[in-house]
């Protein structure tokens, strides 16, 4: 045996050794949960669809002027240090968002953003992206409400 297939010999049973071990430690982390089976990360369908919060899926109606109007004066003082209606800022751009998320994951995204962000997979992915987490700007669910009403109207 020359020093070079000895060598290679060495360096291939440590790789063994390495990935044996690894494979016997990552293995229970794997586990699955035995949760409904379209499921992803362990929330409903409907947590997927409205997100992780306070608010319930709903039906917003029309669009209602007036608390529209309110919600663009909460949206300037509390959001637009980080959002703009197009183009990517600190966050992502949220003039076409009631279009790709439902009125209750926006509502949920404001006043829930810790827990989205760390357990819900699309607003995960849009921490990944962005890598500033949205604080909780600890607005009441009303003043949500007319920050959405706001943004249907974009
Ligand atoms: C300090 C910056 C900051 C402020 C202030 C902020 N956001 Fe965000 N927002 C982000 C970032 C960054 C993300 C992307 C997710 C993440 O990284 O946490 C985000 C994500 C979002 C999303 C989800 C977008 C998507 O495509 O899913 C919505 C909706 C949203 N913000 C609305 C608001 C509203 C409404 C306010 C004001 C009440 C607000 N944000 C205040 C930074 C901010």
């Amino acid at each position: 045996m020359t020093l070079r297939s000895t060598l290679s010999l060495f360096v291939l049973s440590a790789t063994l050794l390495f990935s044996a071990c690894g494979g016997s430690d990552s293995e229970p982390a794997a586990g699955q949960t035995s949760e409904a089976p379209t499921a992803d990360a362990g929330l409903s369908a409907e947590e997927l669809e409205h997100g992780i919060g306070p608010i319930a899926p709903f039906e917003p109606g029309p669009i209602n002027a007036a608390l529209a109007e309110r919600g663009a004066e909460l949206f300037r003082m509390k959001c637009s240090s980080c959002h703009k209606m197009d183009g990517r800022y600190v966050g992502p751009a949220l003039g076409n968002i009631t279009e790709e998320r439902s009125p209750a994951y926006i509502m949920n995204m404001i006043l829930n953003p810790q827990e989205m962000i760390t357990t819900h997979p699309e607003a995960k992915k849009k921490f990944a992206e962005f890598m500033t987490p949205m604080p909780n700007q600890s607005l009441s669910e009303d003043d949500a409400r007319a920050v959405l009403e706001f943004l249907r109207q974009q």
